[in-house]
């Protein structure tokens, strides 16, 4: 205790102030991205969707037949929008459209459906959808369809087929599909988009290595837009997610930190614009146990942090056994 007395005594006050407030500050920046993280947690609601559209105007939204998108159609109907539904399956489009007419009967919801397969990027079907929302008022774009590695795969064994359509899907089919919506918002003033990101993209994530760079394509790309459309009152965000569950994350039973889509929708619809603390700008994490993990990585260790990455990789080298296992299982009972 003496010497750190004794040597605390010999620093000179000018270096011993200057160093005291950049602690200071340090520190003061942390606490004040803690307050930020619970207040988005517990305190603020997100935007007010109505801002973006009155009742009776439209969101788009693809990947719409199963999962999350399913349910943002759900619950965005509930909140008296139209809705154009991109997805792949036309008889799941068509019997999701059946059952939200029953749901809203009298609310005069209307649904219009386009069944497109994203991995096709077909010029035609684009040209379709560019036809079938020709002078709809445009509130929301949701920028939901992606697809994942089938299981946690090493890149060099990967089937090109599989790592083509990643980001055929993921980058290509949100970059066109926003290509076709974004002028229609800029032209009328308003506007919100919402693309689906994953916390594999705002983190390297070994053995998910094209999803998370796909993921991590959106993330730069909406930052970068956003400032672009911030100049026509379009807002645009990156929704940040960690697993939920839906047919893509294979998990059925919810918990705390991997709520259902209903759970997770909920939240998005609820929080939207609420980032703040998190590194990438115009991005907002809604499922406040996923926000203090990416709030905790983010200040402790950092995204890039080797050890970080290699205990991720150690993860899903036990994640891919187990899934080879099942496989295997599955095999042999067929
Ligand atoms: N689930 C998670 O743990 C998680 C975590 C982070 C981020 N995300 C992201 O959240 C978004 C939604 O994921 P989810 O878990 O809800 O997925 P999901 O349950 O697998 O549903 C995917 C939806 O996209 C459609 N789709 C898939 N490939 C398509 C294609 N080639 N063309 C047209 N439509 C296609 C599917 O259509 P069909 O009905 O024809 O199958 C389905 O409606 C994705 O962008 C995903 O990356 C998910
Ligand atoms: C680890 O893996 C998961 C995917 O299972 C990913 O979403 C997450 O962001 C990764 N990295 C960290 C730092 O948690
Ligand atoms: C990663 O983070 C840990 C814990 O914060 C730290 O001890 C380690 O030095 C970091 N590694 C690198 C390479 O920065
Ligand atoms: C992590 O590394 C990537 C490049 O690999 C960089 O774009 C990103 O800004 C880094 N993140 C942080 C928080 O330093």
């Amino acid at each position: 205790m003496d010497s750190v007395q004794k040597f605390l005594e010999a620093v000179p006050q000018p270096v011993f102030l200057g160093l005291a407030s950049v602690g200071a500050l340090f520190l003061g920046s942390k606490l004040f991205s803690y307050l930020q993280l619970l207040l988005n947690a517990f305190v603020l609601s997100g935007t007010n969707l109505r801002k973006y559209g009155r009742p009776g105007s439209w969101v788009v939204i693809t990947g719409a037949s199963d999962g999350m998108g399913k349910e943002f159609a759900l619950q965005l109907a509930a909140k008296r929008f139209n809705l154009v539904l991109v997805s792949r399956t036309k008889a799941k489009l068509e019997s999701l459209a059946k059952e939200i007419e029953e749901k809203n009967t009298g609310k005069g919801v209307e649904i219009k459906t386009l069944a497109m397969d994203f991995n096709q990027n077909n010029d035609a079907d684009y040209e379709k959808l560019e036809e079938l929302v020709r002078g709809l008022d445009i509130a929301i774009l949701l920028n939901n369809v992606g697809v994942s590695h089938s299981i946690p795969v090493p890149f060099t064994e990967c089937d090109t087929e599989e790592l083509e359509s990643i980001i055929t899907v993921n980058c290509i089919g949100t970059i066109k599909t926003t290509r076709i919506i974004a002028p229609i918002m800029k032209e009328q003033k308003r506007g919100l988009i919402l693309t689906m990101g994953s916390t594999a993209g705002w983190a390297p994530t070994p053995l998910l290595a094209t999803y998370g760079g796909s993921k991590a394509f959106l993330q730069h790309w909406n930052t970068a837009m956003a400032a672009e459309l911030a100049d026509y009152n379009v807002d645009s965000y990156l929704i940040l997610s960690h697993l939920v569950t839906t047919a893509m994350s294979k998990i059925r039973r919810p918990s705390l930190n991997i709520p259902t889509a209903k759970s997770f929708v909920r939240a998005a619809l609820s929080k939207v614009g609420l980032g703040g603390f998190i590194n990438a700008p115009k991005t907002y994490a809604p499922w406040w146990p996923h926000a203090f993990m990416i709030w905790a990585v983010e200040k402790i260790p950092g995204v890039n942090n080797s050890t970080v990455i290699s205990i991720n990789k150690s993860m899903h080298v036990d994640i891919r056994k187990r899934a080879l296992r099942k496989r295997e299982r599955e095999a042999k009972k067929a």
